[in-house]
């Protein structure tokens, strides 16, 4: 007989997921409705609104997609994307390798620019590029998880526009931690998720499309047989995967509710309450919030004697990637951290992997308690495998930077 689900008791400070905000385990475990029950569609336009405030939009096309942050990415790209098309994808880490990748497998016309992993790219940079390869889209990450840097978005939208590009960003990592503006700054499509700055578990992407997206995607509309009715759309080149069609998911989100999966309800209600509790917060406020911790880990950090990795001036404010000291087994560090302390820190991908450690301070977790704890834990650590350490530094800077 296998035993009931009892999880061991951890800190998760790493870059993702967090521990969820025990409001939104609450909400999680109420009782399921029908999908239609006005009490369901209600929520649902609850969700749409509360995002709207947590992306700073007006767009009528804000909803949550079901599946983890990657479900929202691929909804918006194979939804925006026909084969052939031109995208223009500027990678500087990890993820902007994943918006080439799923742009691929849509058969797009994939063309990218690429930085060196902890910097990111000017807008001129990216202006000529759009010169040079005339793109229907820019797919740029927002903050890279895997360098911790993000990309300064405000002079994009404007620059994607004025050379006839829709402009698509993913903001998973950086989303409530970080400022995002999408309407002041002309994104016509972005996706997140919730298992970062938005202290919940993954599993749902909210998204938001402006109308000029809208219009491209409905473009394509295609309604299932079975569910159609006379007249209705039917193209010639429908989008390339109904579970992430965005233009039958927007029909079951609108007021139509037309068919199409049935909605992840327990995953809307943490959706929604991830939101309600940002709203609640004010977005400003919470991205202080992820400043003032973010700040407060990073001076920690830097007394401990670690050298922070990435542009200082573009790094994003709740998650902050450290070079391992020389002689220390970074995954051997990790694993006391996690065995003795119940504190799990992240590891890096790619050219970082072995070097670089990334401590989160997001979400539930964008707090006083968690960051003086993991940082006097990683002194203890640090210590035992043979690195000189000032006794108490990096508290004490930490302590010192919140006066
Ligand atoms: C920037 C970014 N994009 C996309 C993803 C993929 O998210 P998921 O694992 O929820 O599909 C992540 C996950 O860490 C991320 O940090």
């Amino acid at each position: 007989m296998t035993e009931p689900i009892n999880p061991p008791a951890r800190l998760l400070m790493g870059p993702g997921p967090i521990n969820a905000d025990p409001r939104v385990l609450r909400a999680m475990s109420a009782q399921l409705v029908g999908q239609y029950d006005p009490a369901m569609t209600g929520y649902m336009n609850e969700t749409m609104e509360l995002y709207r405030g947590v992306f700073k939009t007006r767009n009528e096309a804000t909803l949550v997609v079901d599946g983890t942050s990657r479900a929202g990415i691929e909804a918006a790209l194979v939804s925006l994307l026909e084969p052939g098309d031109v995208v223009l994808v500027p990678i500087f880490g990890r993820f902007g390798h994943l918006l080439r990748e799923i742009a691929e497998r849509c058969q797009a016309d994939v063309r990218v620019i690429e930085r060196e992993w902890g910097t990111v790219f000017t807008p001129a940079e990216i202006e000529a590029a759009l010169i040079e390869h005339k793109p229907k889209l820019l797919a740029v990450v927002h903050g890279d998880t895997s360098t911790t840097v993000a990309q300064p978005l405000d002079e994009l939208g404007a620059l994607a526009a004025k050379h006839g590009a829709l402009l698509y960003t993913d903001v998973t990592a950086s989303l409530a931690g970080n400022t995002f503006e999408a309407d002041a700054w002309g994104i016509d499509a972005v996706t997140g998720g919730l298992q970062k700055c938005l202290a919940g578990p993954s599993g749902s992407a909210p998204i938001s499309l402006s109308p000029r997206a809208v219009e491209v995607i409905n473009s394509r509309k295609s309604i299932e047989a079975g569910i159609r009715s006379e007249g209705d759309a039917v193209s010639a080149q429908p989008i390339r995967s109904n579970y992430f069609d965005l233009s039958q998911i927007l029909d079951y989100w609108g007021p139509k509710r037309l068919n199409h999966h049935t909605e992840a309800t327990s995953m809307l209600y943490a959706a929604r309450e991830c939101a309600r509790l940002l709203v609640d917060e004010g977005m400003e406020n919470a991205v202080e919030r992820h400043r003032m911790h973010g700040t407060a880990m990073l001076e920690g950090v830097k007394a401990l004697g670690l050298k922070v990795f990435g542009d200082p001036a573009v790094r994003m404010n709740n998650v902050v990637g450290v070079h391992i000291p020389d002689g220390i087994d970074g995954d051997a560090a990790r694993a006391t951290m996690l065995n003795d302390y119940g504190i799990e820190i992240g590891t890096s991908f790619g050219p970082l992997a072995g070097k670089v450690w990334r401590i989160g301070t997001m979400g539930y977790n964008a707090r006083r308690d968690t960051v003086l704890t993991t940082l006097a834990v990683l002194e203890q650590v640090l210590r035992r495998g043979g690195v000189p350490v000032t006794a108490g530094s990096g508290v004490g800077a930490a302590l010192d930077s919140y006066e």
